[in-house]
């Protein structure tokens, strides 16, 4: 059967991600562990942008969000509280044909008959719930009371230190915490290379309010979250906001909005932005015991916060950005024949690798250690990369394939050597149009930070 043009892109998505270092299956060489993945050096140069940028906007650029990074390692009772302990499940199916563990929601039924989307097999179990939680041991002990849990989301460590946090930071509402982390959840079909995995990071804001201000401050937030994925680069296109319909949000949830994006494989989320109204900080002074309440100097009330929490996930960001970026296109080989081109068209803030710098000849060595120097002088500024290895035509095409914004290359112009006016200038060459122009060396660094900042 011939592939849609969509799962041909997802193709070569995926076998690109590898050949060029982005994310590899995790434990490979044993055949891999499914739903876990690894980043290679470029996709945690891509990574950490993502968070970094997320980190700059959601806490530094503002005075009412401060930080937190909380333990992977979850006390029993603070996801008792939240419900994750007795409710945090899928209905799952096993074919007792091809021994497939299913999601309900993947059970085909035709003319009312319940098959296996795998071998089409009839012999299927009732849907039972299927606790997504990792449960782990602490101590020595192999007892009840060394249960832990690997946390399934970074909220929760959010709510626990709210009073820690609240008086340490001496905010007032609203004000928000934000945490960046790994989360964890057995999935029981993890799928769509990295956008379902097991062990994936989150980026989430919990913004704490007062009650009559959440509904307006969902708005606010969905509004921001989008502007942050336009920000990196992604497409408003591409971009959709679902509002969730009342049977399918938490019943504590006054109003959920998903973003989703239009990945190759479907419109799928990206991020849950939610009205939590103040259940979880409830739940967990009910069951800790301990006041959760925030004390109002101006009207002399104590009450329980309400929150709103824009849910990101960095895994589901970086798969959207290197799909909105792949692209294919013409450009002339070193004797001027058009070749397919494949360029990753990463917003120049996004991209891992900034600048490549290239000597022209890599046997001339004033060319070769005049691009060194121009390296150690853009080092401080950006990531850099130096290549001096084959015709120049295909260093482009390596740094294009990557999604690198800017190229510079050092040739005997650069030495002065044909006109003393281009003494210590360089082509900079854009990774899109292809466009060169010709800039002084001191300044490059100014130039290209504004570009990528
Ligand atoms: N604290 C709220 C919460 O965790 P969620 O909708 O379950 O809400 C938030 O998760 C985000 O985390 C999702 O929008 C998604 O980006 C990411 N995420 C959730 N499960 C994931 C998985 N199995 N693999 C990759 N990312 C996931």
């Amino acid at each position: 059967m011939n592939k849609s043009p969509d799962a041909q892109r997802m193709e070569k998505i995926v076998s690109l991600c590898k050949r060029r270092g982005f994310i590899f299956q995790s434990s490979e060489i044993y055949g891999g562990l499914s739903g876990c993945w690894d980043y290679g050096p470029l996709g945690v140069e891509l990574k950490r942008n993502v968070k970094n940028y997320w980190w700059r906007v959601m806490v530094h650029e503002r005075d009412d969000v401060v930080g937190m990074d909380g333990a992977i390692l979850t006390h029993p009772e603070v996801l008792k509280a939240s419900g994750h302990v007795e409710g945090f499940s899928d209905p799952m199916v096993d074919c007792r044909t091809c021994k497939a563990r299913l999601r309900a929601d993947q059970v085909i039924e035709k003319k009312g008959i319940r098959q296996c989307p795998n071998c089409g097999g009839r012999d299927l179990t009732e849907a039972r719930p299927f606790n997504l939680m990792f449960q782990t041991q602490m101590g020595a002990a192999a007892d009840e009371s060394s249960i832990a849990y690997l946390r399934p989301e970074t909220a929760q460590s959010i709510f626990v230190q709210f009073k820690n946090i609240l008086e340490v930071s001496r905010k007032k509402l609203p004000f928000g915490i934000a945490q960046i982390g790994k989360a964890f959840r057995n999935e029981i079909n993890p799928r769509n290379f990295t956008f379902r995995s097991r062990e994936f990071e989150q980026m989430e804001l919990e913004y704490f309010c007062r009650p009559e201000e959440g509904m307006e401050l969902l708005e606010y937030w969905k509004e921001e979250r989008l502007k942050f994925y336009e920000n990196i680069g992604i497409s408003r296109d591409r971009l959709h906001v679902k509002t969730v319909p009342d049977e399918e949000r938490a019943f504590y949830s006054k109003g959920t909005y998903d973003i989703e994006y239009d990945f190759p494989f479907g419109r799928q989320e990206l991020e849950g932005v939610a009205y939590r109204t103040d259940y979880d900080l409830s739940q967990h002074q009910k069951a800790s015991g301990k006041s959760l309440e925030y004390f109002d100097e101006e009207t002399k009330q104590r009450f329980v916060p309400h929150v709103v929490e824009p849910s990101a996930g960095v895994d589901r960001t970086v798969l959207a950005l290197i799909c909105g970026a792949y692209s294919e296109d013409e450009a002339p080989d070193e004797k001027g024949k058009m070749e397919t081109r494949i360029v990753l068209r990463f917003h120049p803030r996004m991209a891992p690798i900034k600048c490549a710098v290239f000597p022209l000849l890599k046997n001339k060595e004033p060319l070769v250690s005049k691009a060194q120097e121009i390296v150690n002088f853009l080092r401080p500024h950006m990531n850099v990369f130096y290549d001096e290895s084959g015709a120049i035509g295909r260093r482009y095409r390596r740094q294009d394939e990557i999604g690198t914004p800017f190229g510079v290359t050092v040739d005997f112009e650069t030495l002065g050597e044909k006109d003393a006016a281009l003494r210590d200038t360089v082509t900079l060459r854009e990774r899109d149009s292809m466009k060169q122009e010709r800039v002084a060396i001191k300044d490059l660094a100014s130039i290209l930070s504004a570009r990528i900042s």
